[in-house]
Order: structure tokens, then C-alpha cells, then sequence
């Protein structure tokens, strides 16, 4: 978790030190937002295939979004009187999951390592939307709102790797090169 200075001010009615903890939220779904954007916009330019233009399309429109989120999760985090950290330097020291490791690969292989990844991001933004709920309702607003569109997005992938019977190729994976694998 980034270091976090005190804050010299914060939103009325927010108790100094709920806002710093709130903060922190904040600011490691920040990098979240920051990591997941440059990934996507990373396997818009490295699918190959016969479905690449299907893939490297869909994958535009998330990537706009999930900037938008970055740009209100920093907006929030000075709101409550922090500093967001947005530099690149800052998000790889400070994230707690390892880069995205797929290189040039087929649509289905990107699609199986993006589940695992929006698995991940998911989970932690609901692990913060149960923190928020003692702390700040605002952001906790913030937080459902952003999540609600991550997991529409997670369909979208999982809508690749499905079949008929709804059974997900990737249902046994537990890394990005294992999903990768099972989806090929
Ligand atoms: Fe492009």
C-alpha cells in the first residue's frame, strides 16, 4: 500500500482518520484503474487471429472507461484533501500483483488471461465496497458504480469462453498462463 501522508483537511462530516483510510482505498484501486487501462489498451495491440477485429475492438471502449475511473478516483482522493499517486514509478512500487504476462497470443488466449485479471481487480473492489460501507457511503457509491461496469465487462470476456452448457474453459485456472492455456 502507498505511503500516506496525513491529510490537512478532508470533507465535512468525514472523521480525519476514517478519510485517511478511505484514502488508501482510493488510492490502490488508483493504480488498479491505472494498471488494468494501459493492460487492455496492451492486448488491443497484441491479439492475432481470425477474431482479432472483434477482440481488438471490444477492448476500446473498456479502455476508455477505465481511464474515466482513474480520473475519479484521483479527483475523490484530493476531494478528501490527499495526493494522488499516478506516475508509473509509483504504481509498479506500490501494486501488490505481478504484470500482465502475455505477449503477441491469439484472441482466446488474451481472453483467458483477462478473466483471471478482472477477477482479481473485481474482488478487491468489492473487498473495498464492504470496507466503505463503516467508513465513507460516498465513495462506497463510487466504488459499486465502477464495479458494476467492471463486472459487465468481465461477461463480455467470459461470453468468449463459455459454452452452451455455460461452463467456463478457464473454470480451473488459476494464473494468467494457465487461463491462457485452458481457453486456447
Ligand atoms: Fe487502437
Amino acid at each position: 500500500m502507498a505511503k500516506n501522508p496525513t491529510l490537512h483537511y478532508t470533507t465535512p462530516g468525514l472523521e480525519p482518520a476514517d478519510a485517511q483510510r478511505v484514502v488508501q482505498l482510493l488510492q490502490d484501486r488508483l493504480f488498479a484503474a491505472n494498471d488494468l487501462h494501459l493492460t487492455l489498451k496492451h492486448v488491443h495491440w497484441n491479439v492475432v487471429g481470425p477474431h482479432f477485429i472483434a477482440v481488438h475492438e471490444m477492448i476500446d471502449p473498456q479502455v476508455e472507461t477505465v481511464r474515466g475511473f482513474a480520473d475519479d478516483l484521483a479527483e475523490r482522493i484530493a476531494t478528501l484533501g490527499g495526493s494522488p499517486q499516478g506516475t508509473p514509478g509509483s504504481l509498479v512500487e506500490n501494486r501488490s500483483w505481478d504484470d500482465y504476462s502475455i505477449g503477441r497470443a491469439g484472441t482466446q488466449e488474451h481472453l483467458g488471461a483477462l478473466d483471471v485479471v478482472y477477477q482479481g481487480v473485481i474482488t478487491s473492489y468489492r473487498e473495498g465496497i464492504k470496507e466503505l460501507d463503516e467508513l465513507d457511503l460516498v465513495t462506497q457509491d463510487m466504488f459499486i458504480a465502477q464495479t458494476e461496469q467492471l463486472e459487465l465487462f468481465h461477461w463480455f470476456v467470459r461470453a468468449h469462453l463459455e459454452d452452451k452448457g455455460g461452463n467456463l474453459a478457464t473454470a480451473e485456472a488459476s494464473s494468467e498462463q494457465e487461463a491462457a492455456k485452458a481457453a486456447s
